[in-house]
């Protein structure tokens, strides 16, 4: 999406602890209709912790979480899906005596009655490219090629807003490749937030990048700015 639009999710002072750590820490952060941004920083910034609050696994300490200027604080992950917010977590959510195809039907049953079903779940799996792997057992699959399963599973409810926890985690060069291509392309209709540590993907990502360092936003550009750095040069070379 080339142009910028409202406000669609905002936290304010956004804080969660754990004990005497805290992961996420009194974090105010804006995303505009029709972005794709990156969340970076190393491991235990609290990059999945904030990811967490909004997607409602974890019920912040304080703060609060704005979408479409309502807050959905305490909204279990169900509520959050029914808002049409697709979410990929870090954990796999595969069924290894499934097919793929049989993955995307879940995931399309789920939101469309079973007369519409058919076409959309053909829809989905070409989009994916889904083809030659749909009738393979999910638990046969290369990791790349699970992962773009998991993916199709949350596109296929046809979200306006995707967030996805290290998506290209342990991929293979090729496979980030395509990883890219296929968020560049989802894109086009939904807004983005995407977790990464690799900065490499970043990069071929190239858009707006929110660095987290011990639970705070430390730099918020593009990523050309933000890679070079010194502040996250250090970070990521200190950790
Ligand atoms: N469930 C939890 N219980 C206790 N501490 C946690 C929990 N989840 C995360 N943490 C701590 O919070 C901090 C941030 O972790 P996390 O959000 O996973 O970072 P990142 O995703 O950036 O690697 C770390 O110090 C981590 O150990
Ligand atoms: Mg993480």
């Amino acid at each position: 999406m080339a142009t910028k639009g409202a406000v669609v999710l905002e936290t304010r002072s956004l804080t969660m602890r754990f004990g005497g750590v805290v992961a996420v820490d009194n974090v105010d952060f804006e995303l505009r209709e029709g972005e794709l941004r990156c969340l970076i920083g190393p491991n235990g910034a609290g990059k999945s912790t904030f990811f967490k609050c909004l997607t409602g696994q974890l019920l912040p300490t304080a703060g609060d979480v704005l979408i479409q200027d309502r807050s959905m604080l305490g909204e279990p992950p169900c509520r959050i899906a029914a808002a049409g917010i697709g979410v990929k977590t870090q954990t796999p959510s595969l069924f290894n005596g499934l097919t793929a195809r049989e993955h995307i039907a879940l995931a399309v049953e789920r939101h469309h009655g079973r007369d519409t079903a058919a076409a959309r779940i053909d829809e989905v799996i070409d989009r994916f490219n889904l083809g030659d792997l749909g009738r393979r057992l999910v638990g046969e699959l290369a990791h790349g090629q699970r992962q773009r399963v998991e993916i199709a599973m949350v596109v296929a409810a046809d979200p306006w807003l995707v967030l996805l926890d290290e998506p290209a985690a342990g991929m293979t060069h090729e496979e980030v490749d395509r990883m890219v291509a296929l968020i560049h392309e989802i894109n086009r209709n939904a807004t983005m937030i995407i977790v990464e540590h690799d900065m490499q993907f970043i990069r071929m990502i190239g858009d707006q990048v929110t660095v987290f360092h011990q639970g705070a936003i430390l730099i918020e550009d593009h990523v050309e700015v933000v890679l070079s750095d010194a502040r996250v040069r250090e970070v990521y070379l200190g950790a």
